[in-house]
């Protein structure tokens, strides 16, 4: 991998453990430049990307195929729901003929956590893989362009305080974020309800009380209750849920007068945050969405180089 003004050259991206805080650092500047058109992509030749997704998607599914659009690639429609998947084609086969067909690009969400292990690991499949989510593992892209939103409010990561909220074990979001945010030097909290944390994230930071902490972080950044991955839902109500873990208009009013929200989406509206902060002075949730589709660009481009 080379770095060569902020250019990210990468085979793949499915984790975030694998990137340097030099490319970590390489895409955001190269996000922030396609956001602010100062960055361009030229195709060296016919590119194609095709985007699996066998979970649902709104936000990720849609700004890769900006993203990948904005960049001049040919996007290959895929519906898991009409694919040769509904024959009993194995995700490594359905992969393995994508890279047959010539598509150089496969960005891919499954619920099976560490899918991509075996498609990386394959001699003859050729095509790059973007992981967009596995299961309650990984959210790179995700974890990129929440890094992107936070370095454009302060310029760094060091010394920042970051509280992630809510369910954080069932979280690829929460997962791929405590790991590089502590890297970068953030201090991170945690919160929300103990059945929804393990201590295997104490070595990134602290679980505490959400109103200990309200009034001294920098980010708040609440997560999505992630009913689908719950052997019942029916856990906490949700007034109580909303009173004990969310972001309730009273805890918004003792944040720091500098602290941003956040929330990768989609927001159980009243649960993890009371409805009329969604789109409160404080929050960035939709500066996150709008900087998804350039920091997948860097990504995209980044695996672009990748091949050339
Ligand atoms: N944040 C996020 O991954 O949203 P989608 O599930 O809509 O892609």
């Amino acid at each position: 991998m080379a770095i060569i003004d902020n250019m990210v050259s990468l085979k793949h991206l499915v984790t975030m453990e694998t990137l340097t805080n030099e490319e970590v650092l390489g895409l955001i500047k190269r996000g922030i430049a396609f956001k602010k058109n100062e960055a361009h992509f030229t195709p060296e030749r016919q590119y194609f990307a095709a985007n699996l997704f066998f979970e649902s998607s709104t936000r990720t599914h849609k700004s890769f195929e900006v993203a990948e659009k904005k960049l001049g690639l040919d996007v290959i429609e895929f519906d898991a729901k009409t694919s040769s998947v509904n024959k009993g084609e194995t995700l490594y086969d359905t992969i393995l003929t994508m890279s047959s067909l010539g598509i150089d690009i496969c960005v891919i969400r499954h619920a099976k956590e560490d899918y991509y292990k075996e498609l990386i690991g394959s001699r003859t499949i050729q095509t790059s893989i973007v992981n967009g989510g596995d299961g309650s593992g990984q959210h790179p892209s995700q974890c990129l362009l929440d890094l992107m939103t936070i370095y454009e409010e302060f310029g760094r990561f060091e010394q920042l305080k970051v509280a992630i909220v809510g369910d954080i074990t069932h979280s690829r979001v929460a997962k791929s974020n405590m790991q590089i945010l502590k890297r970068l030097g953030a201090e991170l909290y945690f919160a929300g309800p103990e059945q929804w944390y393990s201590d295997e994230f104490d070595v990134y930071g602290k679980h505490v009380d959400l109103d200990e902490i309200v009034d001294e972080v920098d980010v708040m950044m609440m997560l999505r209750v992630q009913h689908e991955r719950h052997d019942s839902d029916k856990v906490f109500s949700k007034e109580t849920y909303h009173n004990r873990y969310g972001l309730t208009q009273e805890r918004y009013n003792r944040l720091k007068p500098s602290a941003i929200i956040m929330h990768p989406a989609p927001v159980n509206r009243d649960v993890e945050i009371a409805s009329q902060l969604v789109e409160a002075p404080k929050s960035r949730i939709a500066t996150q969405m709008q900087n998804g589709v350039f920091v997948r660009m860097a990504i995209l481009e980044a695996v672009l180089n990748g091949k050339a």
